[in-house]
């Protein structure tokens, strides 16, 4: 099978619009493969942080991508072997993924890897860059979005949930930091591609927001037949 044939769901957005939580549903939901692209940053700053590169280190950077060994299980993420999914969560890899994804170099290093993903019956992929550079050829593209205020409160649930203790006033800071950083790099920055559907999650819950998605792809499809 022609792998451009295979269906793609691309979701951008910034951080803590609910894009990883409504991802994962929508494939759930049909079947398919999921891409969580933010995680392979993440991975990176974590494996960087560990051997204590500089994350402005671009070689050394790429370097790390290249030889990254994961494994992808479910929700289950193996770094060398270790269970990471829940570590690279925390806040400092957050923070860390923002910064070594300003780097052109470790971008260009992660594009097979993410692509890889795209396998039968279909994949959903969210990030920032998945309509724009990584799956331009997807075949619905959203982009989700939400006031910063309501991105924090859900975040800060997200982490009391885990039992980090955080403060709210420092979330939302950290998020207007994140969306500063992510939105003004030069390469692959965070904005809503022209051919993308803009789904504002403010007033919406979880279900409300994979049903919209969910009725969107099936009209797509049916077009298609
Ligand atoms: O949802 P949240 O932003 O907290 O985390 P994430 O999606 O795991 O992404 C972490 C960081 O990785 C983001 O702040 C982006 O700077 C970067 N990222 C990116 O540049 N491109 C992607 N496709 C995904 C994430």
């Amino acid at each position: 099978m022609n792998i451009s044939n295979i269906p793609v769901i691309a979701i951008d957005g910034p951080s803590a619009s609910g894009k990883g939580t409504v991802a994962q549903l929508v494939s759930e939901n049909l079947g398919f493969q999921y891409l969580d692209s933010g995680s392979l940053y993440r991975l990176v700053a974590l494996k960087a942080i560990r051997i204590g590169a500089d994350l402005n280190d671009e070689k050394a950077l790429e370097n790390i991508a290249q030889i990254l060994d994961v494994t992808f299980t479910g929700r289950k993420i193996q770094l060398g072997g270790e269970e990471v999914a829940d570590l690279i969560r925390q806040e400092v890899y957050g923070n860390g993924a923002s910064k070594v994804a300003a780097h052109p170099g470790l971008r260009e290093a992660l594009l097979d890897r993410q692509r890889a993903f795209r396998k039968d019956p279909g994949l959903v992929a969210d990030g920032r860059d998945m309509c724009s550079v990584v799956f331009p050829d997807a075949t619905l593209k959203i982009f989700l979005t939400a006031t910063p205020e309501v991105r924090a409160e859900r975040r800060y649930k997200q982490l009391m949930e885990k039992g980090e203790g955080v403060n709210i006033n420092k979330i939302l800071k950290d998020i207007e930091a994140r969306d500063k950083r992510d939105s003004i790099r030069i390469v692959a920055p965070l904005k809503q591609s022209k051919d993308s559907n803009l789904v504002d999650t403010t007033l919406l819950n979880v279900t409300e927001v994979v049903n919209k998605i969910l009725k969107q792809y099936s009209e797509i499809s049916i077009k298609s037949i």
